[in-house]
């Protein structure tokens, strides 16, 4: 496999990751996940200020410039032979000896690599079965960190319930999946938990919401409580991996009538044709 390390390609077996990269031991650093469609990064822009954004609000120095990070991209998915997939990006605060604040002329560490992974096809279009669980995340969630062990053990009991994905539910509230957002829809109207700091803004999330006020679809961008998630007619949720994949079932109970929902359907089709 050829990883992008700052600025260079090298093969997997000549990367070092050292011992006291802070991202190792303090999960302290940010990362994206672009899709890839035709070796061509989806979304790139708006991935680029997310992580700017990530970035900034960690106060960590981007070791490269966006433009630069974009083109070594293109170059690595090339030299990669991926098709359709994703390319991870990961940026450490950089490595020093182990001490909680952030060291002195520490340089940050910038790693990418690009898999092959097809389309969630089946998923989308027979919908997926999800459980709730606690949002148990620290509150600063809207930075894409790596800090993920409230995702990693929400995730890990939707997978023991034989689920697709753990909805969280904070104070009774719906917040997003443990690795996607949260769309529903009742009576024609969609709602999803707004872009604050208890929820990541997907890219995915922001290009369904540009698709829903083109086909003029009423959009409430506010919080419904769990027991509300049963009431509705259609839920889905967005991810770069999922794209828009419909829920079928929530906690073994059906939502709508149990299939896939029509504006889901809609939506799809869609997004279908912004991505070939
Ligand atoms: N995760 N919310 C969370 C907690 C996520 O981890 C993700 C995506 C999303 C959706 O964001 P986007 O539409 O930009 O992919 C929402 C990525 C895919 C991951 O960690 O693998």
């Amino acid at each position: 496999m050829d990883i992008l390390l700052n600025d260079s390609i090298i093969s997997r077996e000549d990367l070092t990751i050292d011992l006291e990269d802070r991202g190792y031991q303090f999960g302290d650093g940010i990362y994206e996940v672009v899709r890839i469609y035709e070796r061509q990064l989806f979304e790139w822009e708006a991935h680029a200020k997310r992580l700017e954004y990530s970035a900034k609000e960690l106060m960590i120095s981007l070791p490269v410039r966006i433009e630069e990070l974009y083109q070594n991209l293109l170059k690595l998915i090339k030299k990669s032979s991926v098709s359709v997939g994703y390319v991870y990006i990961q940026v450490t605060r950089g490595t020093a000896p182990r001490a909680h604040g952030f060291p002195e002329n520490c340089k940050p560490n910038l790693i990418a690599y690009a898999r092959e992974m097809a389309r969630p096809l089946m998923k989308m279009k027979n919908g997926v079965r999800a459980v709730t669980a606690d949002d148990i995340r620290w509150l600063r969630v809207d930075i894409k960190s790596l800090n993920l062990l409230g995702n990693v053990l929400a995730k890990q009991k939707a997978i023991e319930a034989k689920a697709e994905e753990a909805i969280l539910i904070r104070n009774g509230i719906v917040t997003e999946g443990s690795s996607s957002n949260v769309f529903a829809i009742r009576e024609g109207k969609c709602f999803t938990h707004p872009a604050n700091h208890y929820i990541l803004n997907g890219i995915t999330r922001q290009l369904v919401l540009r698709l829903l006020n083109e086909i003029g679809v009423a959009v409430e961008e506010i919080p419904i409580t769990k027991e509300e998630l049963f009431e509705m007619d259609e839920i889905f949720i967005t991810s770069t991996i999922h794209e828009i994949c419909p829920v079928i079932e929530i906690d073994g109970v059906k939502i709508g009538n149990g299939a896939p929902g029509v504006l889901t359907g809609k939506l799809q089709s869609l997004f279908d044709k912004l991505i070939f």
